[in-house]
């Protein structure tokens, strides 16, 4: 039984659609990284699984019980949840302490069970030292752990986290990630975490959900959106893909038999026959000693971590440049023949969805 499960939830403000039909089956215990770029609906989704936001249209449930949708909905605060925001959003005048024992307070749980549970999170955020501290005392760092502890505290079976390190130095936000993925496992509740930024998503998440202008592109483990894309938004976004455009002209068995320069080749792949697009990655490019399935010339090439990052205009396929490694330095205009490992193909659609775009395309970068 998934934990988290979203069918077209719709949410528009002033007619414009933030959150788009969006549906998707989490299982419990997963860490979902919502990724996409500023504007595309992540924090409105987020909110609407908080019980902040109601939706306009489609069902939410909890371990299959609805907690939004068209029968009414549940307040945040029977949802069983704990929310982590950028901002830490601490009560600067409490201690450590005092901030994590507020909501328990709240809940009127009695002292010697209050105590337990803030040294409990407190040594699961490793803060133990710090109870008597103020916010003010303590490193970015400390206070977004301060403020998991916070929620952690209060036993919630799900964890939403909108942008939690968007305010800490890249060094930073690196450790944060892995205290994140360790606090994650230890508690066994399932998280949900807000990011522009694809690698972070990737490195730390069990799902990935894409969202591009309020509308969900793909869900799934960071590795079948890196090597089975759904759409070519994906594709091109997920690892700095590239698509060329294909002919499909057989498919069987999750193999397409496709046309690409002239040449026949057979990839994996569960695109019918007609227009699709080749996705692949600079990483399943290398130069072959004989014919490969395209050629190029190269166009310039940088020298970075001991390889060439050579850059290559193909010949006779529809695309500008492709990227791939090489081991020697080429000439520009030297023609090479490019051997292909891996790949995937998808469909073409004739009216292709928005391409991804804006700071989390960059952040691929
Ligand atoms: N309360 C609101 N009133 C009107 N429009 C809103 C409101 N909240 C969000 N929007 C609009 O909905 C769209 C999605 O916003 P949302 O905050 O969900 O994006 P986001 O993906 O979280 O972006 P960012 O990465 O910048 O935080 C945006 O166009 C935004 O302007
Ligand atoms: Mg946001």
């Amino acid at each position: 039984m998934p934990h988290l499960v979203a069918r077209n939830l719709t949410k528009s403000f002033d007619g414009v659609r933030a959150v788009d039909q969006v549906s998707f089956a989490i299982p419990d215990g997963a860490f979902l990284a919502l990724l996409g770029p500023s504007g595309c609906g992540k924090t409105t989704l987020l909110r609407m699984i908080a019980g902040l936001e109601d939706p306009d249209a489609g069902e939410l449930l909890f371990d299959d019980v609805a907690v939004a949708g068209p029968r009414g909905t549940l307040p945040p605060e029977a949802r069983r949840l704990g929310m982590v925001f950028q901002s830490y959003a601490l009560w600067p005048h409490m201690t450590v302490r005092g901030n994590i024992e507020f909501g328990l307070k709240v809940q009127k749980l009695p002292a010697a069970e209050r105590r337990r549970r803030i040294e409990e999170v407190l040594e699961v955020v490793g803060l133990s030292g710090h109870a008597a501290r103020r916010p003010h005392e303590l490193s970015g760092g400390q206070r977004q752990r301060v403020a998991l502890a916070r929620s952690l505290a209060l036993r919630p079976g799900l964890i939403l986290l909108d942008e939690p390190l968007a305010n800490l130095d890249a060094h930073l936000r690196e450790t944060m990630l892995a205290e994140f993925r360790r606090i994650h496992s230890m508690t066994g509740a399932t998280f949900v975490f807000v990011t522009h930024d694809q690698e972070e998503a990737m490195a730390v998440a069990t799902h990935v959900a894409v969202m591009n202008r309020g509308r969900l592109e793909q869900v799934g483990t960071p590795e079948d959106l890196y090597r089975r894309p759904q759409t070519e938004s994906v594709a091109r976004f997920i690892g700095r893909g590239r698509t060329l455009p294909v002919e499909v002209m057989a498919s069987q068995d999750g193999l397409c038999t496709i046309a690409l320069a002239g040449g026949v080749l057979k990839v994996a792949g569960l695109a019918p026959p007609g227009p699709g697009w080749l996705c692949f990655h600079a990483s399943d490019l290398s130069r072959a000693p004989q014919r490969g399935p395209f050629a190029g010339e190269v166009v310039n090439q940088l020298f970075q971590n001991g390889v060439y990052a050579t850059e290559l205009a193909p010949l006779g396929v529809d695309v500008e440049t492709v990227s791939l490694a090489l081991p020697e330095r080429l000439a520009p205009g030297t023609r090479i023949e490019v051997g292909l490992s891996g790949g995937w193909v998808i469909a073409r659609a004739p009216s292709a969805a928005p391409a991804l775009t804006g700071a989390a395309a960059r952040s691929s970068a």
